[in-house]
């Protein structure tokens, strides 16, 4: 049987390295060895932007890019939208199992007991402007919990994880919900325990003046299948710096604030909003060809297409546009939906799209249903930290047990000045 190596022969010097290959890997500290002289650091692999470098080993989530596969511990994603609920699936994330009913009726229970905010953090979000972005106002927010619980420095006691775990799940939505009501100077509503996860946030965004607010039962479900989708996908951008961060022993609450602040770019998370923007901007079906020549050109990205990993449909995006049938037969077809259709069509079909295997990815069809709710397009990326919130708990805590990981420290191929001596003011042309 071939050896599972590579056989190295470093031309500058003549010699010879064998490299062992693990999981389709090499360990990038096995270049060290191969140097040029006793004072040469050794050979370091160099790859901006991580586009083919493993940061770990993970057991969480798995994606095919090229069959457009997602499994969450092994459960295709198809399955768990169609069979389970975001609560159980945050479970099977973090805890690696479909939980017993005892078990999901524990957890429930406890997330559900933990969704109340210190009233102190009411004056934290009344400080903000009334046209304050709900992400700035949600990344600040989850890291000022930190100053609320400081029992979560003890990341290494598994009670404490398991309690901020509960935290930072129940509380996501409550931030969510007072960062919304703030941004349209409602006051705040606060969470009602006999509401279910997704259903409890409906009614921290919407509850009016009525006593108990009942949420659509469309909409709840519609949530509780997008909050699925949204909940874990690898070493995604967020995730790394969750895992980036962690990796110093910071609490959890810091962590998920740079976390979030990471998904809130447009490239990443923010994409959902930069889609509807770009909807709107394109304004009719019949300037879609103009606006994706414009693309072809270079001015610009068809925000909602494309993905580091996917090069084939995002599976999420197929289950997106299922849900949004359901949701517009209560909230009206959203009208952005023809121009959506018409990009897409378009696009599948373009050769600088096919080339690039470009496909619609897990933003392009849901800003659409946000919307169609009646939520502000600022709202949308915090649509997507909520429920990502437990991909993000479940790989910081992978990390901080994972007797492999240290604190994250890239090294750097150096290409300033060399050395040179201090120039007195008076001498600098
Ligand atoms: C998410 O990583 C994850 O898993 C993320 C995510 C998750 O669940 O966590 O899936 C969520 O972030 C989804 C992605 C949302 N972002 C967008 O929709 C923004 C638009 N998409 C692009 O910016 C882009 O596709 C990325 C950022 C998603 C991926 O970028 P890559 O892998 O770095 O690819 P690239 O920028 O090198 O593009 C390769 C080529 C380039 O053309 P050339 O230079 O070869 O000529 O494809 C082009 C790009 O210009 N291209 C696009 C494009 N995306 C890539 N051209 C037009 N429109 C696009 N959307």
């Amino acid at each position: 049987m071939a050896a599972e190596t590579l056989t190295i022969i470093d031309n500058r010097t003549g010699k010879k390295y064998e490299i062992p290959v693990r999981d389709g890997a090499i360990n990038a500290s096995d270049l060290r060895q191969i140097r040029v002289s006793e004072e040469d650091f050794g050979l370091m692999s160099y790859d901006p932007a991580f586009m083919n470098t493993a940061s770990c080993q993970s057991k969480i989530s798995y994606i095919d890019g090229d069959r457009g596969i997602l499994r969450y511990r092994g459960y295709p994603i198809e399955q768990l939208a169609e069979k389970s609920s975001y609560l159980e699936t945050a479970y099977l994330i973090l805890y690696g199992e479909l939980p017993t009913k005892a078990q999901l009726d524990d957890w429930s229970y406890n997330v559900t007991h933990h969704s109340i905010l210190h009233e102190n953090i009411k004056k934290f979000i009344d400080g903000f402007h009334h046209d304050a972005h709900p992400m700035g106002m949600l990344v600040s927010a989850v890291g000022a919990l930190s100053t609320f619980y400081t029992d979560a420095k003890h990341i290494f006691d598994a009670e404490s994880r398991k309690k901020q775990t509960y935290r930072l799940i129940a509380k996501m939505p409550t931030l969510a919900g007072f960062a919304y009501r703030h941004s349209i100077g409602m006051p705040y509503s606060y969470p009602d325990n006999d509401l279910s996860y997704t259903g409890n946030f409906l009614n921290m965004l919407f509850k009016m003046t009525e006593i108990k607010y009942k949420p659509n039962p469309v909409i709840e479900k519609a949530f509780d299948v997008l909050f699925i989708l949204h909940a874990d996908h690898e070493q995604n951008c967020s995730t790394s710096a969750m895992r980036g961060v962690g990796s110093s022993h910071v609490d959890p609450y810091c962590a998920v604030a740079a976390a979030a602040a990471a998904l809130y770019g447009p490239l990443h998370g923010g994409a959902n909003e930069a889609v509807l923007r770009m909807l709107m901007e394109i304004g009719s079906k019949s300037k879609v060809p103009e606006f994706i020549k414009a693309v072809k050109e270079g001015h610009g990205k068809l925000m909602g297409f494309g993905h580091r990993v996917y090069k084939n449909y995002d599976p999420r995006a197929k289950i997106i546009k299922q849900i949004a049938d359901s949701v517009f037969e209560v909230t009206g077809r959203n009208p952005l939906l023809d121009i959506a259709l018409e990009l897409e069509r378009i696009a599948l079909e373009d050769d600088y799209f096919i080339k690039r295997k470009l496909y619609p990815n897990v933003d392009f069809y849901s800003g659409l249903i946000y919307q169609s709710i009646g939520l502000a397009m600022d709202m949308f990326p915090v649509l997507f930290a909520i429920p990502r919130t437990s991909g993000w708990v479940a790989q910081w805590e992978e990390m901080l047990l994972d007797s492999e990981q240290k604190i994250a420290r890239p090294r750097q191929i150096y290409k300033g000045a060399a050395k040179r001596d201090y120039v007195p003011i008076t001498a600098r042309k």
